[in-house]
């Protein structure tokens, strides 16, 4: 195309993009978007000299951009279009052509052609098209180039289009019509970085056009601070910025909005403070003294512009302003946003400072709290509160802090006087989370708040409680008396949990539940978490878990763990929180799911304290036969239950009851008389030898029976069914059946324990290492990918509590996590299976070393 015919076309299409019926030619938009890029990107590369063209298609592309701009909205999704690509012209071909090729004077015309064409998307575009064009620009050194421009074509034409085009920016990246400054100012505002911060060191009290001149620059630096641009050294721009507060007071003429203008010099003096903080620059006293009592004495808006983290962290770090921040911390809390836009101050901004341990925000927080507790502002205190969890969300181990800054007491003030059941569920709740989320080591430092709170709330609990009503403070309360007994387990928070289990109201008011649960005989299966007792016995039933976990921490050795194992006539005879065996065995057969498996692992928890207990005093058996008999009765019973958790209880109760076979004759003829036992391990036979003849549900109480069959083998005299049942041709007949894949750590276990009783023959053996050999090789292979699947404990942890509801559910959560039956912590399902392994092939070799010793001794 020539020259002429391409500046002819361009000036075409202007006129009929001019036209008022252009709106009407539907291919119009289209057309016009591949001409227009075309004619830049072959005026602007650099491949052939066409620069007299280039005027033509800026011309183009303006209009173009006008008329996607205008108009009627008949194309609305064309014209859109269109505008997308214009943008995307300018940023493909303008914007470097700027950034690298005015190599002389006559590019004036060009150079203000596309600033043109800038401010236009910049003022005009629509959706966050120009938001994010003018992120690009300034986060493209712009501010630089801007000053380099205005150097090259010393013109007013120039000066004020490139301030024009900056304003548009500043307006888009930090609001609130910060732009309109340098708009005002522009005609006053000199080209140059270095007579700008010249200005503004001066005193503007008389001459108003210089004081609009210095907002202008206070706003250029500002947001420069944002894009790392600097308009000169660090240092320069300090003692400029201090000079002006020096000699203007943070005062600003009528005309200009001073509390945006002091937000703004707040955040730029604190930016500039936090850089030159870092390399030790000097700073000016006076000038300090004379901005702080500025922001004590006149309003400013800590959230009202963006922020810079660096400077936000200077703020916080200074004890001097601890009372006007406070107030804008109190505003911040009242409005918060909890989604981050990484423009104004938000909640992750304000944890990450809180994180850094380096501001005086968490004691801020507090302080605010405590504040508005005592004057009895509800709405502020659960603002604050609210800003507080949600610092737990993000960080959980903050917690640690806000307990040093003495939240505590802060929290418990609420449960002397007369406070609204709002506040104190609000600050319970609190209390909670501040608990779940605290590290032990925080508990190290001082009990006493923590012995005074606990009073506090034990004394709000009335021993005479409402069991039908559905309290929600009390749940939350019996929350945080589980947490300080969890706490109590890591030998932390011990006398404020002795003050709990030995609470005579607690106790009677824990025994009453209990009591009036087992009353309901079959009924109690009706009271699932669904209605208000049930609930209220699944509370209790935790509150009994916990304290069981850690009475022997908490009263050391002057528990009798048997005295669990007793029929008592005398209502007072527990003294400390708990539960006797026969109640357990109760709520575990007629109780809903939750009440068994909370009353399984209660009763696991308490024949493994008795277990250790005999075996350390060597202790005989002080119940009757007749009352063990019904504790076996009732777990036997449950291995077969739906819930796996229920039955692996059992499972487990079961075998430490086996255990005590070796102590007594009692105990002996008890567990010879179950008949349960052969039962379940006939199963396991069937199943593990004709695999298809055992129901499905059965395979997942596979591990329990194997689990059983070898607290069976271990007797010290094993029942002669057991060895007539696992007679030769059943276990090669199950050696045969395995296959490596459906293996399990207890599987292997059972054949351990088989093999040292001398049950397997050579065959076997050999079968056997063969197989675990394949299931080693397996495990090694697929633990890759098993590796990776992110465990969902690990995302509970970091929870909160934002109702009583949710307290129950962590608590469920909690004791889930630590079932005593995954006693190796942390220890996957393979890498327990593969340790069984190691164990069978470790014991393997050391019998056939005995074997072997014996055979040269015969010899
Ligand atoms: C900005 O544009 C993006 C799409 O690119 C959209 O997801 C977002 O919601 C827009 N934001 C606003 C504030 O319009
Ligand atoms: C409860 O106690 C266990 C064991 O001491 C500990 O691992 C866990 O972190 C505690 N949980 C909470 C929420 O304190
Ligand atoms: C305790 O119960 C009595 C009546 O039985 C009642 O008047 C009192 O308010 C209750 N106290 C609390 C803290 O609930
Ligand atoms: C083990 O798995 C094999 C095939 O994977 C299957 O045929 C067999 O029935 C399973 N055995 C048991 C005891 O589940
Ligand atoms: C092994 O026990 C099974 C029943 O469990 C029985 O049928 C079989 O005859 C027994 N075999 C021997 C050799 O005792
Ligand atoms: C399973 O074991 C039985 C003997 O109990 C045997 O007859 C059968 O063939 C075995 N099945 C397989 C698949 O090995």
């Amino acid at each position: 195309m020539s020259s002429e015919t391409f500046a002819l076309v361009c000036s075409m299409l202007v006129e009929i993009l001019k036209l008022p019926s252009a709106d009407d030619v539907e291919k119009l938009p289209s057309f016009i978007e591949e001409a227009s890029k075309h004619a830049i990107s072959s005026t602007f590369s650099h491949e052939y000299d066409c620069q007299f063209l280039i005027p033509h298609s800026l011309l183009l592309l303006k209009e173009a951009l006008i008329f996607c701009l205008e108009g009627n909205k008949d194309q609305i999704l064309h014209k859109k279009v269109l505008e997308d690509s214009i943008v995307e012209t300018c940023k493909t071909y303008l914007f470097p052509w700027l950034e690298s090729a005015i190599v002389d004077g006559n590019d004036e015309e060009t150079l203000s052609g596309i600033l043109q064409i800038f401010q236009i998307i910049l003022s005009r575009a629509s959706d966050n098209k120009s938001f994010k064009f003018a992120e690009m620009l300034a986060s493209s050194s712009w501010f630089s180039l801007s000053f380099g421009f205005m150097g090259l074509f010393p013109t007013d034409h120039v000066k004020s289009v490139v301030y024009l085009v900056i304003s548009s920016i500043v307006d888009e990246v930090l609001g609130f019509n910060y732009g309109e400054t340098i708009r005002d100012a522009c005609i006053y505002l000199p080209p140059d970085p270095a007579e700008l911060m010249y200005l503004l060191g001066q005193c503007s009290s008389e001459d108003f056009n210089l004081a609009s001149c210095q907002c202008a620059i206070l706003v250029i630096l500002y947001v420069c601070s944002f894009y790392n641009e600097r308009l000169a050294a660090d240092n320069q721009i300090l003692a400029s910025v201090e000079q002006y507060i020096l000699l203007n007071g943070g005062k600003f003429p009528h005309e200009i909005p001073g509390s945006l203008m002091l937000t703004l010099l707040v955040h730029l003096y604190a930016f500039v403070r936090g850089i030159s903080f870092r390399f030790s620059i000097p700073h000016s006293p006076e000038a300090e003294k004379t901005l702080f009592h500025a922001m004590t004495l006149k309003e400013w808006d800590l959230l009202s512009s963006r922020v810079h983290p660096i400077g936000l962290k200077w703020l916080f770090q200074n004890e001097e302003l601890m009372e006007p921040l406070s107030f804008q911390l109190l505003n911040f809390c009242k409005t918060v946003t909890l989604s981050s836009s990484g423009q104004l101050v938000d909640i992750q901004m304000i944890a990450e400072l809180v994180y850094s341990g380096e501001t005086c925000i968490s004691s801020l927080l507090v302080s605010l709290l405590s504040q508005m507790i005592k004057e009895d502002a509800e709405d502020e205190v659960l603002s604050v509160a609210n800003v507080i969890t949600e610092i737990l969300v993000i960080f959980p181990c903050t917690s640690d802090q806000f307990v040093s800054c003495g939240i505590v007491d802060a929290l418990g003030s609420v449960y002397v006087s007369l406070y609204s059941s709002r506040i104190r569920a609000v600050c319970s709740l609190l209390v909670f989370n501040i608990l779940h989320s605290a590290s032990a080591m925080t508990f190290t430092y001082d009990d006493n708040v923590w012995i005074g709170l606990t009073m506090k709330l034990l004394d709000s609990f009335n021993c005479s409680l409402d069991c039908t009503s559905n309290d929600q403070e009390r749940k939350i309360l019996i929350g945080i008396l589980c947490l300080i007994l969890n706490h109590s387990a890591n030998k932390v928070l011990i006398e404020p949990a002795k003050a709990i289990v030995l609470n005579n109201c607690l106790v009677l008011l824990m025994d009453g539940i209990v009591q009036e649960a087992c009353a309901k005989g079959p009924s109690l299966f009706q009271h699932n978490q669904e209605t208000a007792f049930g609930e209220l016995l699944v509370l209790i039933l935790l509150l009994i878990l916990f304290s069981l976990r850690s009475l022997h921490v908490i009263l050391e050795a002057s528990i009798d763990w048997q005295d669990f194992l007793q029929y008592s006539d005398d209502t007072q005879s527990c003294s400390f929180v708990g539960i006797p065996c026969h109640d357990l065995c109760r709520l575990m057969h007629f109780g809903p799911s939750p009440i068994k498996l909370l009353a399984s692992q209660c009763l696991l928890e308490l024949l493994n304290r008795i277990s250790f207990q005999r075996s350390c005093l060597n202790a005989e058996l002080r119940c009757s036969a007749k009352y063990l008999k019904s504790i076996i009765a009732v777990t036997e019973g449950m291995v077969f239950s739906q819930d796996s958790r229920v039955a692996e209880n059992c499972g487990a109760c079961l075998s430490v009851i086996l255990g005590w076979e070796r102590y007594g004759n009692k105990e002996k003829v008890v567990i010879r008389e179950s008949k349960w036992s052969r039962l379940i391990l006939e199963e396991l036979a069937v199943a593990l030898t004709a695999p298809g003849l055992t129901s499905k549900s059965f395979t997942n109480q596979q591990k329990i029976a194997a689990n059983i069959a070898v607290s069976l083998l271990q007797l010290s005299q094993v029942p002669e069914w057991l060895t007539s049942l696992f007679n030769g041709s059943l276990v090669s007949g199950i050696v045969a059946n395995l296959s490596a894949r459906n293996v399990t750590a207890e599987i292997v276990n059972l054949f351990s324990e088989l093999m040292t009783k001398n049950y397997l023959n050579q065959e076997d053996i050999a079968g056997l290492h063969d197989l675990f050999q394949v299931c080693r090789r397996q495990a090694y292979e697929g633990g890759g990918s098993n590796a990776q699947l992110p465990s969902p404990e690990k995302k509970a942890e970091t929870a909160v509590a934002r109702s009583a509801d949710e307290v129950c559910g962590l608590l469920f959560g909690m004791m889930l996590d630590q079932r005593t039956g995954s006693c190796n912590a942390g220890e996957t399902e393979q890498q327990r299976l593969l340790r069984e392994i190691d164990s069978f092939f470790f014991q393997e070799s050391s019998l056939r070393g005995q074997r072997e010793a014996a055979q040269v001794s015969r010899a």
